[in-house]
């Protein structure tokens, strides 16, 4: 399929109906240049529900179906975690590029095996990570890069929610890869390569619920220069959500949902403070949107902003932490060839 051109608007393809794919489609309408030409559920009813309430033209009654329809550029791939190296080889098999969700596969294996297709068939394929393509996050790159922080040598990092443990909620079904180091860990995870690169040491721990994922989990990063990232993830309690970044000459702040593209304070060294971002529109999903329209348009393969080979390495790092703490999903037992 060629290019779409500056003169046609990029057409999506939503695979699955679940709750992030209606956040992103109804950001989707935000976007210029960009429109959901068809739906594709498991189900023709969920797909015929998804399509009225975000008035998409075409509703498919399987992902396969989806995929092979011309009228779609791009599948967003919004299913859960066990699902997506296979959901991502269906689309790029078709020859479609592809936005899938974080984290990008249940581990490293299959994350390579999405990437080498993908670049088999020269067709785009970014990870979700849509934390990176925030105004305000994009700003604070910014800021620790050109050293307006001065030297920064510590991150800290917490991400969590209170949620009963509920077995037919996919956060906490192991067959899905649920547990919060995938759902929500892989966040501040992401921040730290962002920020800092890959690791030198990590130390983690997490704690299994009943279901046997993790329901809670955190690390400490460390780096050979004497840089450190500490970070949590929780379904067991609300923790505040916040993000420190501090520099020697000040802190970034933010108190509430750092990952979602809301504003910090900067806070420097004689006490002055001042607003850094500003909330987005919408749900905040459009940015990740209109950059792979960006890419597509462009005849990219990958992401420069979320590159492929920094999700195979988070996967690696996450793969890492899993072993220590004896967490094995059915997929890490799946043969590669299956
Ligand atoms: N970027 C973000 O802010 C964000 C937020 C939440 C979640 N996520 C990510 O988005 C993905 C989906 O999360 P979600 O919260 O939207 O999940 P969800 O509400 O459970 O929806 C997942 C969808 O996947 C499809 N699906 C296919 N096989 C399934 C199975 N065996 N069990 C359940 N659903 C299945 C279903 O769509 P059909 O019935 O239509 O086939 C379902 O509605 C995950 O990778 C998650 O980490 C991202």
């Amino acid at each position: 399929m060629s290019a779409p051109s500056s003169t046609r608007p990029v057409r999506w393809g939503i695979l699955g109906t679940g709750a992030i794919a209606r956040l992103v489609a109804s950001d989707l309408a935000l976007v210029p240049g960009a429109e959901i030409a068809a739906v594709g559920s498991r189900r023709q009813s969920s797909a015929d529900d998804f399509a009225e309430a975000y008035d998409v033209p075409t509703a498919h009654a399987s992902y396969g179906a989806l995929v092979a329809d011309d009228a779609v550029d791009v599948v967003y791939i919004a299913t859960p975690h066990s699902r997506h190296a296979e959901d991502a080889a269906l689309a790029i098999d078709a020859g479609k590029a592809v936005l899938c969700e974080k984290a990008l596969a249940v581990n490293a294996r299959e994350a390579r095996s999405m990437v080498e297709v993908a670049r088999e068939a020269g067709v785009f394929l970014m990870e979700a990570m849509w934390t990176r393509f925030h105004p305000t996050m994009s700003r604070i790159r910014r800021m620790v890069q050109d050293g307006e922080l001065g030297s920064v040598h510590t991150v800290l990092a917490d991400i969590s929610t209170l949620r009963p443990t509920d077995p037919d909620d996919r956060l906490f079904a192991r067959d899905l890869a649920g547990g919060t180091l995938l759902d929500l860990g892989v966040y501040p995870i992401a921040l730290a390569f962002d920020l800092f690169g890959p690791p030198d040491d990590v130390l983690s721990t997490a704690q299994m619920g009943p279901t046997d994922v993790d329901e809670q989990c955190a690390g400490i990063f460390s780096y050979d220069d004497g840089r450190q990232v500490v970070w949590q993830a929780s379904f067991r309690a609300d923790a505040g959500r916040g993000l420190t970044i501090a520099g020697t000459k000040g802190r970034l702040r933010n108190d509430r949902n750092w990952w979602k593209g809301q504003p910090f304070t900067w806070t420097q060294r004689d006490g002055s403070t001042s607003t850094v971002g500003a909330a987005p529109e919408g749900n905040g999903y459009q940015f990740e949107v209109a950059h792979v329209c960006n890419c597509v348009r462009d005849g990219r393969t990958e992401s420069p902003v979320m590159p492929l080979d920094e999700s195979v390495a988070i996967m690696e790092t996450m793969d890492a932490m899993r072993e220590e703490w004896g967490l094995v999903y059915p997929n890490d037992r799946k043969h590669p060839d299956s």
